[in-house]
Order: structure tokens, then C-alpha cells, then sequence
């Protein structure tokens, strides 16, 4: 179920060049806010724009609902400016989130990506002695903030965290699908039986191809452009394997990887 309500801004941070933290009083969504759910949120009080934005939910704790994002035009723009205090149209959770019943889930994040992956690493450490997790970043410089920030919230000794960097500043100098890889070649006998990942579209598409090629199960959380974020517009298509469409805000955002074409993506 979900619901759509005037959230109280709580805090509103910024914790990197061009991203923040933004944390609003929702406790109904938050109770029922599942990891890989999203929320659409209007970005302002005021009129303009019109059109609400799709988020991920990073955390929902003690009735407030986390919200990590990266400035990126007009909209998320005006996100910076809502002051604690001020009331934002919030409706959600909406979509599908992560199925999080594998018994050797290996997490997969690239930039932003983080922002979903860390509400279902919370969930997994209630559940596993150890989450692991491979963390691709452009470079430090950009992200340095990102991954403070993640590996304070996520500090416990449980979440083992493996860094990839395009520019080598942090971790291993490569992708992050470079990781994947050779976590594939080496974790065997315990190969993960499924891969959660989040991020941009290309990445998604080489983590698909390499789950199928080692044959793990793989979940995708993917991004599209979002109007209505309750299957009504069409807006958000991702063409399906064998044909078809499948909505973003409906079947997914997190969906099988073996059911999207990343052929046409
Ligand atoms: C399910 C879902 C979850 C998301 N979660 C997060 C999150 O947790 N944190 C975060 O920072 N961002 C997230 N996004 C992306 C976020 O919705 C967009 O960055 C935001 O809507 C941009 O709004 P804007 O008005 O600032 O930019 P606009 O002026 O609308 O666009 C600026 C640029 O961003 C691109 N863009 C806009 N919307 C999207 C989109 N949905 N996917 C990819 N590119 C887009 C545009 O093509 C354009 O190049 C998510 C998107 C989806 C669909
Ligand atoms: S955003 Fe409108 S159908 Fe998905």
C-alpha cells in the first residue's frame, strides 16, 4: 500500500559536492518502506515543478525516511533549498523492491547506486553475520564525501566493503564490474547465489552479463525517467526479454535481470 502525504523536512545536508542528505518526518511511509522501494517526492512547496521526482528510499528509521541524492537539474536544485520546517508532497513506497531471501546475496553499487544498496544492506545485517559489498567510484576526489558518509553508516565490522575507482584513488583501479569478476573467480565454493546491484545503466548491463555468464541470479535496481511513478504514464518502459515492455515504477525498479533486454536498453 501507499500513501501520500505532506512530509516534514527534517535535515537537509549537503554531504559531497552536489549531494545531500535529506531525512523527512514520514512515519507511515517509513514503517512500510521496503529496501529498493522508491518514493515520488515533490522538490518544492511551491508550484513549480509540477512534476514530483522519483527517489530511492536509503533508510527509514524511527519514523523518519532517508533520501540521498546528487544535484542534477532544476529540480533536484530546488531540493537543496527545503529548510527543516517546510512540508514536501511525498507519496510511496512505491514499486518493487529488493528480494532479499538469498542465502549468499553479494551487493553491488556504482555512484549514486549507494543510495538504495545501503537500505538493503541494513536489512541483511539483521539477518547474516556478513554483507558483502563492491562499491565502484568515479574517483575519490568527487566521492570522497559519499563514502565517508556510507561507511559511517554502514561502519559495522559486518559489512565488508571492496572500492573500485575509475581514476585509482581509492581501492581498485578499474570498474566495478572488474571486481565482480574476480570476486566470481575466487569465492568458490561459496560464489554468491545472488547479486543486488544499483547504478548506472551500463554497469547494470555488465553485471547482468557476467551474473548470467557465471550463472548467479541477479537483481537489478533500475532508473527511468519517472512522471507518475504508479504505472499510469508509460513514461518509465523498459523494453522485456522476449518483447514487450515492463514499467519501471510497477515491475520494478529492482526487476530480474533476465527479464529486461539489455540488448535495447
Ligand atoms: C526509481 C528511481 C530512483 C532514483 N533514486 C535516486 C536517488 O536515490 N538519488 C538520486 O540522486 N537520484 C535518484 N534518481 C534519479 C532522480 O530521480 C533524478 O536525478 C531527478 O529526477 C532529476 O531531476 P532534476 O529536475 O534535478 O533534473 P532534470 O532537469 O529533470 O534532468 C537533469 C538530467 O538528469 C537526467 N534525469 C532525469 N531523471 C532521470 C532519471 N530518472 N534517470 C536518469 N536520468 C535522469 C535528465 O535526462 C537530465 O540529463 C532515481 C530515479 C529513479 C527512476
Ligand atoms: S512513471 Fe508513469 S508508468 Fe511508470
Amino acid at each position: 500500500m501507499s500513501l501520500s502525504l505532506k512530509a516534514k523536512v527534517s535535515s537537509n545536508e549537503p554531504v559531497g559536492p552536489e549531494i545531500y542528505l535529506l531525512s523527512l518526518e514520514a512515519p507511515a511511509i517509513a514503517d512500510a518502506a521496503r529496501p529498493g522501494q522508491f518514493v515520488m517526492l515533490r522538490v518544492s512547496p511551491g508550484p513549480e515543478p509540477l512534476l514530483a521526482r522519483p527517489f530511492s528510499i536509503h533508510g527509514a528509521d524511527g519514523g523518519k525516511l532517508l533520501i540521498l541524492y546528487q544535484v542534477k537539474g532544476k529540480g533536484t536544485k530546488l531540493l537543496t533549498q527545503a529548510c527543516p520546517g517546510s512540508e514536501l508532497l511525498t507519496w510511496g513506497p512505491l514499486g518493487r523492491g529488493f528480494d532479499l531471501t538469498a542465502e549468499r546475496p553479494l551487493l553491488v553499487a556504482g555512484g549514486m547506486g549507494v543510495a538504495p544498496i545501503a537500505f538493503a544492506i541494513e536489512y541483511l545485517c539483521n539477518k547474516f553475520d556478513e554483507v558483502r559489498l563492491l562499491c565502484g567510484v568515479a574517483g575519490t576526489v568527487r566521492h570522497e564525501a559519499l563514502i565517508k558518509l556510507f561507511a559511517g553508516r554502514l561502519g559495522s565490522a559486518r559489512v565488508k566493503i571492496r572500492y573500485s575507482s575509475e581514476d585509482g584513488s581509492i581501492g581498485r583501479k578499474g570498474l566495478v564490474t572488474d571486481l565482480l569478476k574476480e570476486h566470481f573467480s575466487t569465492s568458490q565454493p561459496l560464489k554468491p547465489d545472488t547479486v543486488l546491484a544499483c547504478g548506472p545503466l551500463p554497469m547494470l548491463k555488465a553485471v547482468a552479463l557476467l551474473c548470467a555468464e557465471f550463472e548467479v541470479a541477479c537483481q537489478t535496481s533500475l532508473e527511468a525517467p519517472m512522471a507518475c511513478g504508479v504505472g499510469a504514464c508509460l513514461g518509465c518502459a523498459i523494453p522485456a526479454a522476449g518483447g514487450g515492455y515492463l514499467r519501471a515504477c510497477q515491475e520494478g525498479p529492482v526487476m530480474e535481470a533476465s527479464l529486461v533486454d539489455w540488448e535495447k536498453i
